[in-house]
């Protein structure tokens, strides 16, 4: 793997709507964002990934554009925009935007002008299809549910796609005058002086053509998109395009959302002349997952996180650098996830920092990952806003689930868990907002906020501040950014641990991923104790005894 810039980098996702509202609207903005620069540089932020402002009626939250060239007024301006970019630049830090290009809004003027005239030009952005007596051209199912084909509005004999809402058209790309459009537009972004960019759904621009029907997976008669994908060939031809065309010419960072790939082609998607610079490992996120919704899906133990981590790595191997997330705006909070319930404490939320941040990648942190924000207890399905949840609700009620149940089922799984307004202090609407917040606080925010953490060494917040300064620290910068990762008391039960390995150095990142301790005979000496989520660390002969939840980074390298 050749060596990038960004590979010493930490990135931050920040979901504007929730990050920080100044005018009172009750909605997160730019200004906002830029407020909160020098918060972001001191806890060791480098590249900072903005969700969707561009112009949007928020049907999916921004990721159903109506304009690509503007900034949704909700957000911001445009030189709100251009003040983002120079204050990030002045602290040596990068912006990346959110490329949602597999579809637009249906409020976007090609969509509107493809209504009118299916025939003409901008028909032809768009998958437009002939359904007469509503027949749909195929039987696959939509992301948030029900099928991908809606009648056209204004011709109820013609039908388009959108394999997310309905809101959300997917765009031609098999029309070179569509890419030209995208093209042009993704370099407009990048002459602003853009990083580069987090890029949607990306894997969904290739369709199997021409339509067909695939095996139904469900009462509803249709197939998942998951399925449809395996069968969709040639996405690398659009992919290598863009990135001539557009990131290669920039020299842009790119991180693909990329799901369903095909595991031979990673080094297609993240070598060295990689379609992107790099991609998120969502291995752990997609674990247990059922084709019948989220009602079914398994949740997943200390020693499956363990598995999907180590499974990751030893796939990607020196091929390049994934991304590693603990959480996103589409998943729910991890320390809720990933700690077994009535064990999330502060050593177990530290304990999960250590072992995502320490694997070899690049650490994307999303906002409130790093104060510990918790899920939300949803009282009721109508506090809740993500279109995707409330389909999962409907799901769950259709296969015989109580609303009780049903809502238990989808609280887990909901990314309004992610997307409450940051916890700032212990003040009214945790000093998110001076009006009415979009989506309500989370009820524990007197406990969980930054303001009561700043100050306090031994809060999440200041740990994570210590993890990440790791990145940069000379001493171990090299090892843990490229040393190898190599597994260690795999058949352990509970424990979680790892060598990073570089050729002057060996770090040991170990964790009792349990609350009751446990003792393991270590191979070498332990040199020093890098980092300790707890007070002392037991040491006797060759042994150590973890504590609950306990987490230690110890360099034991060899005397040579
Ligand atoms: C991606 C986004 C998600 C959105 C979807 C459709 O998965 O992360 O929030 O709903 O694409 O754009
Ligand atoms: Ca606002």
């Amino acid at each position: 793997m050749e060596k990038q810039w960004w590979h010493t980098k930490t990135a931050y996702q920040i979901y504007p709507k929730s990050f920080c509202d100044t005018n009172g609207d009750g909605i997160g903005d730019l200004p906002g964002i830029i407020d909160k620069l020098d918060y972001l540089k001191d806890l060791g932020i480098d590249i900072l990934w903005l969700s969707p402002i561009y112009c949007s009626p928020l049907a999916d939250q921004g990721y159903d554009i109506s304009d690509y060239y503007n900034i949704d007024p909700r957000f911001g301006t445009m030189e709100d925009m251009d003040r983002l970019i120079a204050e990030a630049k002045k602290r040596d830090m990068y912006i990346l935007m959110d490329l949602v290009v597999n579809h637009c809004s249906d409020e976007h003027a090609w969509f509107r002008k493809a209504c009118e005239d299916p025939e003409g030009e901008y028909g032809k952005y768009f998958y437009i299809e002939d359904c007469p007596d509503g027949k749909r051209p195929c039987n696959w199912r939509s992301y948030f549910g029900g099928s991908v084909w809606e009648p056209l509005p204004g011709h109820q004999d013609k039908c388009y796609l959108h394999m997310f809402h309905k809101k959300q058209p997917d765009l031609n790309w098999e029309n070179p005058k569509l890419r030209e459009e995208i093209y042009t537009m993704i370099n407009w972004w990048l002459d602003k002086g853009l990083a580069g960019f987090r890029i949607d759904a990306i894997i969904n621009i290739k369709k199997p053509l021409p339509w067909q029907d695939y095996p139904a997976d469900r009462a509803d008669g249709l197939c998942s998109a998951g399925e449809v994908l395996k069968h969709a060939d040639g996405i690398g031809a659009f992919l290598s395009e863009m990135r001539d065309r557009c990131f290669l010419p920039h020299g842009a960072f790119t991180v693909g959302e990329v799901f369903n790939e095909k595991p031979e082609e990673l080094p297609d998607f993240i070598g060295d002349h990689g379609y992107f610079s790099s991609m998120f490992d969502f291995n752990e996120t997609i674990f247990g997952g059922s084709g019948n919704g989220w009602y079914d899906q398994t949740p997943i133990t200390p020693n499956d996180y363990r598995s999907c981590c180590f499974a990751s790595q030893k796939k990607v191997g020196d091929i390049g650098m994934l991304s590693n997330i603990i959480e996103n705006h589409d998943e729910p909070r991890g320390v809720s996830r990933y700690i077994p319930e009535g064990e999330c404490s502060i050593p177990a939320k530290k304990l999960l920092a250590t072992m995502n941040i320490m694997l070899r990648g690049l650490p994307f942190i999303y906002q409130g990952q790093e104060i510990g924000m918790e899920n939300v207890e949803f009282q009721s399905i109508r506090e809740v806003n993500d279109i995707s949840t409330l389909d999962e609700y409907q799901v769950a009620r259709k296969a015989g689930l109580t609303p009780d149940a049903a809502l238990k089922a989808v609280n887990r799984l909901s990314r309004d868990n992610a997307r409450t307004p940051f916890q700032w202090d212990a003040s009214a609407n945790a000093g998110f907002t001076d009006g009415t917040p979009w989506l309500p606080v989370n009820r524990n925010y007197t406990r969980i906020n930054l303001a009561s953490q700043k100050n306090d060494p031994d809060s999440v917040y200041q740990y994570y501040r210590r993890l990440l300064a790791l990145r940069k620290d000379p001493r171990y910068a090299e090892t843990v950014v490229y040393g190898d990762l190599v597994p260690v008391f795999e058949d352990q039960d509970r424990v979680m641990a790892y060598y990073r390995t570089s050729a002057a150095q060996t770090l040991l990142v170990i964790g009792n991923y349990k609350t009751e301790p446990q003792t393991l005979t270590l191979s070498s000496k332990i040199r020093k104790v890098v980092l300790n989520n707890l007070p002392q660390l037991k040491t006797e002969g060759d042994t150590i005894t973890l504590e609950g939840y306990q987490a230690v980074i110890l360099d034991v390298s060899s005397d040579s």
